[in-house]
């Protein structure tokens, strides 16, 4: 008789919760459509990553850096030395640091905090690990940080703390007494992941950078894309930063050659493309209060938003508004997996985009 041993694990086999956004032809369009459903920057890639990716093409025949060094040298050049180079810990997009972050602290057993509603992988990646997702819900309709909730839920199983700062799904941000308060409160078992790949759009001074934090010495790893204000969501560049003795424990898991030539290149000239992040974030602030004005004059509930995207909560079923708004030609995302039933999530667009979607919302709201 042959021995039967199990060679599956349990806890990789949890269906997702998270789906992500869908891509313009897996909804099939043919017609012009503008797509509202990701967060993506709607002026397109920084010209200056195109420029860089197109030079970097005839090396690819070469592998990229084994480390990333040259990407890390780049990024202690963009924080003006407030960070090391060995601080940094490059990816293939924020997601990846996610879900390296996860295998690195999660065992079976282990417990990540989380404050829905909020990005899905937080919660996805934590289970996949074999941990426990404790969800410590944001507070009231203002979808305040629940401090004192979080330090009461950590045990000595828990191992991280999700944040993401601006909040997505919520557009709202986290102050800075709460951030201080909960960074005094935590044991040093825990880790904060801060998780701000929205921090270019951000306008209220209540808010820091997890650098400062870093700085200070606390458990912080701030998490950053390429994804959202720098255009390139198709290249899939990310990187961390954190304490010198986190980023080196980081690195520990992450894969020779990770990052190609091309996003290697793509993320360091990106990086250096002040004029594109300017135009971005001036486009995002000039049609954030166009947006509010239209969903004021229909009396549509929605949330301010400290990032790119708004949240807002038609009295529809979320997700047949969702194919009403793609019946008029517009992409935008249904919130359930996200913790916020009923809601959707809609990018700020360009000018012609953000028309078009309030056209297509004054019909469908009718
Ligand atoms: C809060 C948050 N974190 C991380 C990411 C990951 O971005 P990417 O994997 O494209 O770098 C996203 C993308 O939507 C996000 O909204």
């Amino acid at each position: 008789m042959k021995k039967k041993i199990n060679i599956f694990k349990p806890y990789l086999s949890v269906t997702s919760t998270y789906v992500g956004g869908k891509s313009k032809s897996e909804v099939g369009a043919t017609e012009k459509i503008y797509k509202l459903s990701s967060n993506e920057n709607p002026l397109g890639p920084s010209p200056r990553a195109i420029k860089a990716i197109e030079n970097q093409l005839h090396t690819l025949h070469e592998y990229s850096d084994y480390t990333g060094e040259r990407f890390r040298d780049a990024l202690e050049k963009f924080y003006d030395g407030e960070l090391g180079e060995d601080q940094f810990v490059s990816a293939n997009s924020g997601v990846d640091l996610l879900e390296m972050i996860c295998r690195a602290f999660l065992d079976p057993g282990h417990e990540s905090i989380i404050c829905s509603p909020c990005f899905g992988p937080y919660a996805l990646f934590t289970k996949k690990c074999g941990g426990t997702v404790i969800d410590i819900p944001l507070k009231g309709s203002a979808f305040n940080l629940n401090v004192h909730g979080i330090l009461d839920a950590i045990t000595d199983q828990t191992r991280l703390i999700f944040l993401a700062n601006p909040n997505n799904p919520t557009g709202t941000h986290i102050g800075l007494d709460a951030i201080h308060q909960l960074l005094e409160g935590i044991p040093d078992h825990v880790v904060v992941v801060y998780d701000e790949v929205y921090q270019q759009f951000v306008q209220t001074t209540d808010y820091t950078t997890g650098v400062s934090l870093v700085q200070k010495g606390y458990p912080v790893i701030g998490i950053n894309s390429f994804s959202k204000a720098y255009g390139l969501g198709g290249l899939r560049v990310g990187y961390a930063y954190s304490t010198q003795k986190l980023a080196n424990y980081l690195r520990q898991i992450r894969r020779p050659f990770m990052l190609s030539s091309l996003a290697q290149a793509g993320g360091i000239a990106a990086l250096q493309d002040k004029e594109h992040i300017d135009k971005t974030v001036k486009l995002v602030n000039s049609e954030k209060p166009r947006l509010y004005k239209a969903f004021d004059k229909i009396d549509l509930k929605y949330w301010k938003s400290e990032a790119n995207f708004i949240l807002i909560k038609p009295e529809l079923d979320s997700r047949q508004f969702t194919e009403q708004m793609l019946e008029e030609g517009i992409m935008v995302r249904p919130m359930e997996g996200f913790g916020a039933p009923g809601c959707i999530r809609v990018t700020i667009g360009t000018s012609e985009a953000n028309d078009a979607f309030i056209k297509a919302l004054r019909k469908i709201m009718a």
